[in-house]
């Protein structure tokens, strides 16, 4: 039988530091526990971040008990024919550099989804404001794209400002998703040992575990619309 096509999601924002890599490496991990056959692209040409992951994921897995995520380098250049892989994967997730680049372009121009992390501090929102305004000259040429936002790095402690909401709120054509991603150690854990929070297994995990798995469901509903 043909697979159905694939669907492509960026994950991208030009603010460093917004949980891009932490996001997709998350996502892909519960997604390949889902049973989907999932390709991550790693577009930074800087830092490579989520081959580094990716490294550790073999090494770690080395009996094969954590379920397989293929992963990939492809310059800016390359990106904008991602398209043509989509009859050999169910997900494409595409993990974006810091700054406006080439890359960010790119991945606007190609995927059916971009993801937008953001964390609450005022400088890391009024960075992604401008990305969003940047983002909305993009859609003018990619209309089917849908665009999220994702609070990442919630303090449990920390009240979101509603300046922050508001300005996050103010874009008709962006959902704030309703799950939000808290601060945990357990996400850097899990980065620098090649895995996802799901398969940490430890009870410092149990939390960002549900709340990637949340993340996970909401996108997968966003996406059949
Ligand atoms: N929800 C979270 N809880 C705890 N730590 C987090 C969380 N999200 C991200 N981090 C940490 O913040 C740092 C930056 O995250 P990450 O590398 O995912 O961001 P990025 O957007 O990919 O950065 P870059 O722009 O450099 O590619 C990392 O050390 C990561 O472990
Ligand atoms: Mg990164």
């Amino acid at each position: 039988m043909k697979k159905p096509e694939a669907k492509i999601i960026a994950v991208s924002n030009q603010k460093g530091g917004a949980g891009k890599s932490t996001v997709t490496t998350n996502l892909a991990v519960e997604l390949a526990h889902r049973g989907y056959e999932v390709l991550v692209i790693d577009s930074d040409a800087e830092q490579q971040s989520t081959m580094v992951w990716s490294a550790r994921r073999e090494q770690v897995n080395e009996s094969g008990e954590l379920p397989f995520v293929q992963t990939t380098h492809l310059p800016a250049k390359n990106l904008r024919n991602v398209h043509r892989l989509r009859d050999k994967y169910e997900y494409i997730l595409i993990d974006g550099g810091a700054r406006i680049t080439e890359e960010a372009h790119a991945a606007v121009a190609v995927a059916d989804y971009l993801l937008v992390p953001v964390k609450t501090s005022e400088l890391d929102v009024e960075s992604t404001v401008q990305f969003l305004k940047i983002v909305s000259l993009g859609m003018k040429r990619n209309d089917a794209l849908q665009v999220s936002i994702l609070i990442n790095g919630m303090n449990e402690q920390s009240v979101l400002g509603q300046t922050v909401l508001e300005q996050l709120e103010q874009w008709e054509d962006f959902k704030l998703l309703k799950t939000r991603l808290g601060q945990y150690q357990a996400f850097q854990d899990a980065v620098s040992s090649g895995m996802g929070v799901v398969e940490l297994g430890t009870r410092t995990a149990v939390k960002p575990g549900n709340q990637v798995r949340a993340l996970c469901t909401e996108i997968m509903e966003m996406m059949k619309k």
